[in-house]
């Protein structure tokens, strides 16, 4: 696939009804899934795995873009064949992962995300390897007189240098402050926590001269804390979310790729969906899941090759609703 710019990139990846696959796991990370299928996380299992999903059907119509980590941008399917050329032959762009992880600001439990040093070194590298686009992510967690300012304006300010390098290198950058599900804080304390970061983070992108055009955002949804009793309905959840992107992003930028953040794979789908049932939003609204395209697959899998077509088969469902969720026709009936 050829595109002029990353203004085209960035179109491609939010076309209507095709949205992320998010399967760039640390390798902590992945080893955690991995474990709770009781299966061993080596460099061959993740490939194995991994590669199962990039072939599985559910990835053609459904899935316009794989962020991957940077081992898998390097490895081979089993045929040899490299990964990034069976994730490019179902339609789909291979992303990367630029961010190296988090550390805790001044010892408290805020954390900011690293990754600006080698940046360019490593986005020239990326970028001859067919990348086509990357990803980071800021973590922002609420609590009692959290976050503070200075988490907010700092993970803000880094996201936007990340952005404007990996713009210079042609990639389309995914630019993620993700506000974490974690704790019992009500809906509203969620709004306003979001609305501060996504007001920062868009007044330091157009500080830095990012353009926006070529730009994705991938925010959490607006929800009340997981441990909290007052959980709202999608619908509210879709109204809320709603308001609060339309109150602080650009209507030029071109789509929003939500994260799942620890939602049933369900609730993932139908809050996507009743987003989209509102319609009148500049922006495409789509998925960048991670959990939410994958823990039916990894249950099915259980790190035997004797249930990879029903890993697949899980993965390709998954996708599959996620794009009628992305067009606003799901339906909880079609769930099966
Ligand atoms: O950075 C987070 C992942 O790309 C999305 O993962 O959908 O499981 O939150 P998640």
């Amino acid at each position: 696939m050829n595109f002029e710019n990353i203004e085209e990139i960035a179109q491609y990846l939010v076309a209507d009804g095709k949205g992320f696959l998010a399967a760039d796991e640390s390798t902590p990370t992945i080893g955690k899934r991995f474990d709770a299928i009781n299966t061993e996380s080596t460099e061959t299992s993740r490939r194995d795995y991994r590669e199962l999903l990039f072939r599985a059907k559910g990835m053609k119509d459904n899935i316009s873009g794989v962020i991957l980590f940077d081992e898998t941008l390097r490895q081979s399917a089993a045929d040899d064949t490299p990964l990034k050329e069976v994730i490019s032959s179902t339609g789909a762009l291979p992303g990367i992962k630029v961010d190296k992880g988090v550390t805790p600001i001044n010892d408290t439990e805020e954390v900011l995300t690293g990754g600006l040093e080698g940046l360019e070194d490593r986005c020239l590298e990326y970028e001859t390897l067919g990348a086509k686009f990357t990803k980071w992510r800021a973590v922002i967690k609420i609590g009692s007189g959290l976050p503070s300012n200075e988490c907010i304006k700092g993970n803000m300010q880094v996201l936007s240098d990340y952005a404007k390098i990996v713009q210079e290198h042609n990639m389309v950058p995914i630019v993620e402050p993700e506000v974490l599900m974690d704790g019992n804080h009500s809906a509203e304390t969620c709004y306003d926590v979001t609305s501060r970061c996504l007001d920062s983070l868009f007044k330091n992108l157009e500080a830095k001269g990012v353009n926006i055009k070529g730009t994705i955002l991938k925010p959490n949804m607006v929800l009340a804390g997981q441990s909290s009793i007052s959980q709202l309905s999608h619908d509210e959840v879709a109204d809320l979310t709603m308001k609060c992107l339309k109150e602080n992003v650009p209507a030029e930028l071109p789509g929003i790729a939500f994260l799942s953040g620890g939602q049933s794979d369900l609730d993932a789908t139908a809050n996507l969906d009743a987003l989209n049932k509102k319609g009148g939003n500049p922006w495409k609204l789509t998925f960048s899941y991670g959990r939410a395209l994958q823990q039916a697959a990894l249950k099915a899998w259980m790190g035997d090759k004797v249930n990879t077509q029903s890993a697949q088969d899980a993965f390709s469902h998954r996708a599959e609703m996620n794009k009628l969720a992305a067009l606003g026709q799901w339906d909880m009936q079609l769930e099966g």
